[in-house]
């Protein structure tokens, strides 16, 4: 009885409290773009002597020896990262008590920011086992965090807003967006579009300068010529990869120290082992979309329900709200906070982390008829970095042998490769490695379980924002000695039980002749031409290749 009283002040409250929207909101229709464009003039007149970049006086600039944190750090000390850039406020989830509760920024599937990814054996950690050594390291490594595309959910939903609002009049309607809703009266939309956000630029700048500490002492074995990086065109991408280098090198120098490889990335037939659906493209592909859908229909009913009952005059669908849950995302590695955020409970962003955890299968994983054929030409291309033999790179796939042939934009000299791509195409390369333990197929009814004995595909854990696959070359003395390959995605180190001829180890070792065998036949398995080319239904699968 008195509870309902009280609700019901509340809610008179609340009413008189909120204006329409035509009213409330005089500066901004609520939903529209806003974007800053700063007039700074490209050239102003000022005297540029005054401001010369290079000048003496620089006192003294002795290096110190290269960094081995990799080799050097005490075992069981391995510096994990376990919260986001520091310029990320975290939100507090609906139903939890603080934001200690709750780690809203860790559910974010392919939009959460870098951390390391939880332990999957419990006794290996990217250091190297006892008596081995790194000699060596192939790392695919993602872009930092980015602005959503101009069609993407969060644009999507502006302009519906945006429409609506500018409509209501005419239809003698006003809009009203009442309590948990209010900051929508006066919100527009301020992202822009796929380019790096400023924390996506630190993200890589920190990575690079921890692989600089964890691996630096690899730079002297590569003599010949400056180490080789390779990237795609796209801003993000040369963006992702030059941040990076600045942060593995310095600013100043990095262009001095290395040189940057731009695989052309465009519509259009380019071959790109960094972006392959370029040249391997076909309707079956997203598979995951439909997952997704299917599962947000069902974990967010309660969620439309209470955002409806909040709004006058206006219709969340399903979509909306789903839309919603990303836009706090993309904020968020954007602005550094979202309001959005709070509208959701712990149990939806659950919800909203394995929508993400079917969109990478279905799209890019197992449950694509694609993904083995797409990740293909990068698997090549580890081979022949492996094992220096040119046959790897002979099967047709998404290389461009122009750049793949030549040493100087392929070299297989370097003790350290690293590339830069997406999180499809990270997926992609998981699949065509015949990681099966993350090929668990997914329900859409209800969260699958995970744990690490019963591993599955976790977007966040696997291809968050600045996400690394680290292939380790290693050395071991006594009673295993020889030379070994293991994997290690975001500092978790994974068994290798789907490549023939690995064996089980707590480390997650595969003697360098089994792991090289294993990904021949790997290589030999896919059929490029059939998945890419052929007449593939459009259905999900469980195997990463089409079901005929
Ligand atoms: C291969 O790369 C070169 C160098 O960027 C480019 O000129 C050529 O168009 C590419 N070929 C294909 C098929 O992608
Ligand atoms: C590009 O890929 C196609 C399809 O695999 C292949 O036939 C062609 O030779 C490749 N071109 C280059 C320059 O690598
Ligand atoms: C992939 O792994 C499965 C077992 O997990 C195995 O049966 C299959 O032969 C592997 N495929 C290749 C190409 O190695």
């Amino acid at each position: 009885m008195k509870t309902s009283v009280l609700l019901a002040v509340i809610a008179t409250l609340a009413s008189t409290q909120a204006k329409p929207l035509n009213e409330r909101a005089t500066a901004v229709v609520a939903g529209s773009a806003t974007s800053d464009s700063i007039p700074w003039p490209t050239d102003d007149g000022y005297d540029e002597s005054l401001y010369r970049l290079d000048q003496g006086h620089r006192g003294p600039t002795p290096t110190g020896i290269e960094p081995a944190a990799i080799q050097t750090a005490p075992a069981g000390y391995y510096p994990y990262v376990k919260e986001p850039s520091a310029p990320v406020v975290k939100p507090r989830a609906r139903d939890a008590k603080s934001v200690d509760e709750f780690d809203v920024t860790s559910h974010w599937g392919v939009l959460t920011p870098y951390r390391s990814a939880p332990a999957i054996l419990k006794d290996a950690s990217p250091l190297p086992p006892p008596q081995c050594s790194v000699n060596g390291i192939n790392v695919v490594h993602r872009h930092g965090a980015r602005y959503p595309t101009a069609s993407a959910n969060p644009a999507k939903f502006a302009s519906k807003l945006e429409e609506a609002v500018k409509t209501q009049q005419d239809a003698n309607a006003a809009i009203q967006f009442n309590d948990e809703l209010e900051f929508l009266a006066d919100w527009t939309y301020k992202l822009g579009s796929a380019i790096l956000t400023p924390i996506g630029r630190t993200e890589e700048s920190d990575s690079g300068s921890a692989f600089r500490t964890k691996y630096g002492y690899l730079l002297k074995d590569i003599k010949a010529h400056k180490p080789i990086f390779r990237t795609t065109t796209q801003d993000r991408m040369f963006n992702s990869a030059i941040e990076f280098l600045a942060g593995f090198f310095g600013v100043e120098n990095w262009q001095d120290r290395a040189h940057l490889v731009q695989i052309i990335e465009e519509e259009g037939h380019f071959n790109n082992t960094l972006n392959p659906s370029q040249t391997c493209e076909q309707e079956a592909a997203d598979q995951g979309d439909k997952l997704k859908e299917e599962w947000y229909n069902h974990y967010l009913q309660d969620a439309l329900t209470r955002l409806n009952a909040q709004a006058v005059n206006f219709d969340f669908t399903i979509d909306d709200v789903y839309a919603l849950q990303d836009i706090c995302a993309y904020e968020t590695v954007a602005l550094g906070y979202s309001e959005f955020c709070s509208l959701f409970t712990k149990d939806e962003w659950r919800g909203y982390e394995y929508a993400a955890d079917l969109t990478n299968y279905g799209d890019d994983s197992f449950g694509s008829p694609l993904a083995r054929a797409r990740g293909l030409g990068w698997v090549q291309e580890l081979l022949y970095r492996l094992s220096g033999q040119v046959s790897a790179l002979e099967k047709q796939s998404t290389i461009n042998t122009t750049l793949a042939y030549d040493q100087h934009t392929l070299p297989i000299d370097q003790t350290i490769n690293i590339d830069f791509s997406h999180d499809v195409v990270l997926a992609n390369i998981l699949t065509t490695l015949n990681l099966t333990h993350l090929a668990t197929p997914l329900p859409t009814d209800a969260i699958q379980s995970y744990s690490p004995e019963h591993l599955r595909w976790v977007t966040s854990n696997l291809t968050p924002f600045g996400s690394n696959i680290v292939i380790q070359s290693l050395e071991c003395a006594g009673e295993q000695s020889g030379q070994y390959n293991r994997i290690v995605i975001n500092d978790a180190v994974h068994p290798l039980t789907g490549i023939n001829g690995c064996e089980d180890n707590k480390y997650g070792l595969c003697s360098r002749d089994a792991f090289v065998g294993g990904l021949q036949q790997i290589i030999q398995e896919v059929d490029f031409n059939g998945a890419c080319y052929g007449d593939v239904e459009n259905k999900l699968v469980a195997h990463g290749v089409p079901e005929w």
